[in-house]
């Protein structure tokens, strides 16, 4: 058997994985999530669904992944295959292929808007605004005066602007500006370059230049955020700002009624899906990146470092930057509407507004977009390995070609979401919302209960110099699995009864052709990707290879 490819190095490993968790997630998605759920009532949640689901799950994954790598399995299809003899197993495995895919398709359109937004703001191309504010005038008149200009911006960016198409503001195509096309094409570019130079010498080789680099803007901007004087009449200080995130605030109004936060489920399934999200897990992209272990490398005080890393950079990066400056700014309450109008409206509109009534505006703004670009970057490579790992494990086909398949794929993808209204927010649903906690769910179980959790536990603790508390074993055992029900039959609830406020649906015409080919477009790829799974394991040369994994172990 050839040999798989390796990280290089024990520090690029972790750069490498706290790239792959450290991402938009981290620095938009987090603080609008606390900003509309609770303020510092929702890190209750948020700590209990990261303790008994988070690091267990880390670790679990971890644990799979390496098992999977040594055997010679980099995607979850091979992976389960192996831990669990039975036909259905494989199939199973294609979570761990669609979900990381379909995130990558609106991700990485996404992430060319922070990459054009970076480009934009240095070259001083954002919009104007009024140097003079009026202060007579009513905070809520000064934020829509100031926010104004920046939210069409970004309306006309992507083609969603009602005026400047001249198409109405509901019908099915966007309209993005040429830039904003060129950029993704860019974005895809150097995904291209990065994973096409393989593990060691792309992924890794990034993760060690783009994540110190994250850290130091992170940084930066933080410091600048928190010496903000009161800019604008009716703002606050930065301080309000960072004790409306850590203050509970244990009743908010939810759909016209006060709700107690904590005993609703929305905030739990929240905090959940947040875990998740933000470290990538339930996707199949630890299982990859842990798939390039070697077999005596440290998966418990590895695991355990990167997830603190990632918690590091959201609860004290993500959460000094975004929130605080809005307070600033714009005083709380209008802070809680700007977060509730979307996470990216707090990143994109919001963020830029507030940076050009500051001295050296334009640069920070730069900082911030460029900050979110590298965030993204070393994520959008995460979520492209699993399918390249399949094809090279499975097909044995050569990376260069592999990632050729790969963007092909990606390309057609990432077009629905760039041209089709909607298209985006289905995808973000059913991958990035619905599908971790059940690719969660169907691997607890079959690690923790048909490979044996005992078992798994041994092997994760092989090479290892910290040994986990016992409790993480009944957790993961007992635990994880009836919270991951809960969670899922709290979605499924949501769905069929349409109160799903949170999924970034709200608001989009059910029925509409958009949706359609939305879900069309997944439907066809769910089942491209089922055909490859049975072509790899059923085909002649997967016979004889299915036989070499057996013999292997
Ligand atoms: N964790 C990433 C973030 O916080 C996003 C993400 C979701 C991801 N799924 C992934 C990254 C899969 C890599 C692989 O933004
Ligand atoms: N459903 C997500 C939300 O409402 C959408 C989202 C927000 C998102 N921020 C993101 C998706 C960053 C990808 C990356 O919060």
């Amino acid at each position: 058997m050839t040999q798989r490819e390796r990280w290089a190095s024990r520090i690029g490993l972790v750069l490498a994985m706290a790239g792959n968790a450290v991402g938009l997630g981290n620095f938009l998605r987090f603080p609008g999530q606390v900003a509309s759920n609770g303020g510092g009532a929702f890190m209750i949640p948020y700590f209990v669904c990261f303790l008994l689901m988070g690091i267990p799950l880390m670790w679990l994954e971890w644990g799979m992944g390496r098992y999977g790598g040594i055997r010679g399995h980099g995607s979850t299809p091979g992976m389960f295959h192996v831990m669990w003899r039975s036909p259905i197993a494989k199939y199973l495995g294609v979570l761990g292929l669609f979900i990381p895919s379909v995130i990558l398709f609106y991700y990485s359109y996404i992430a060319s808007w922070t990459l054009g937004f970076a480009l934009l703001s240095a070259l001083g191309q954002m919009p104007e605004v009024p140097q003079q504010l009026d202060a007579s005038r009513s905070p809520a008149e000064i934020k829509q005066e100031v926010l104004q200009p920046f939210d069409s911006f970004l309306k006309d960016y992507v083609g969603e602007g009602s005026q400047s198409s001249g198409r109405s503001a509901g019908s099915l195509l966007l309209k993005p500006r040429v830039f904003a096309y060129i950029l993704f094409w860019v974005v895809v570019a150097l995904n291209y370059w990065v994973l096409a130079r393989g593990v060691a010498r792309g992924i890794e080789l990034l993760a060690k230049v783009a994540m110190p680099l994250l850290f130091v803007l992170a940084i930066v901007l933080v410091i600048r955020v928190l010496t903000l004087g009161q800019v604008v009449p009716g703002g606050q200080t930065p301080v309000d700002g960072l004790n409306f995130i850590w203050e509970p605030q244990w009743f908010i109004e939810r759909g016209g009624r006060e709700v107690f936060v904590l005993l609703d489920p929305q905030t739990w399934l929240a905090a959940a899906g947040q875990i998740f999200f933000t470290l990538s897990l339930g996707m199949g992209a630890i299982q990859c990146y842990a798939s390039y272990l070697r077999e005596d490398d440290d998966v418990m005080l590895t695991g355990l470092s990167t997830t603190s890393a990632n918690e590091f950079c959201e609860v004290v990066l993500g959460s000094s930057i975004a929130i605080p400056a809005a307070v600033a700014f714009f005083g709380i309450m209008a802070t809680r509407d700007i977060a509730e109008a979307g996470t990216f409206y707090l990143g994109f509109t919001s963020m830029p507004a507030i940076f050009s009534y500051i001295h050296y505006g334009q640069f920070m703004a730069a900082l911030w977009f460029l900050l979110l670009f590298f965030a993204a970057f070393t994520s959008t490579v995460a979520m492209a390995q699993p399918f390249l790992a399949f094809l090279q494990d499975e097909f044995r086909i050569p990376r260069q070609n592999a990632v050729g398949i790969l963007v092909a794929l990606w390309v057609i993808g990432s077009h629905v979401c760039i041209f089709v209204r909607h298209a985006w927010q289905v995808m973000d649903y059913w991958s990035g919302t619905l599908g971790p906690p059940l690719m969660a769910l169907v691997e607890v179980i079959l690690v923790m209960w048909i490979f044996g959790g005992q078992r798994m536990w041994e092997e994760m603790h092989k090479g290892a110099e910290l040994r986990a508390p016992r409790f993480f074993y009944y957790a993961s055992r007992y635990v994880t699995p009836v919270i991951l029900i809960a969670i899922f039959a709290g979605l499924v609830y949501q769905k069929i009864t349409g109160t799903n406020e949170q999924t970034g649906l709200e608001g989009m015409p059910a029925g509409s052709i958009g949706v359609w080919i939305a879900r069309g477009t997944l439907l066809a790829f769910a089942i491209l990707l089922l055909w490859l799974i049975y072509r790899a394991f059923n085909g002649t040369h997967g016979d004889e290879r299915q036989s070499g994994a057996a013999e292997a172990k």
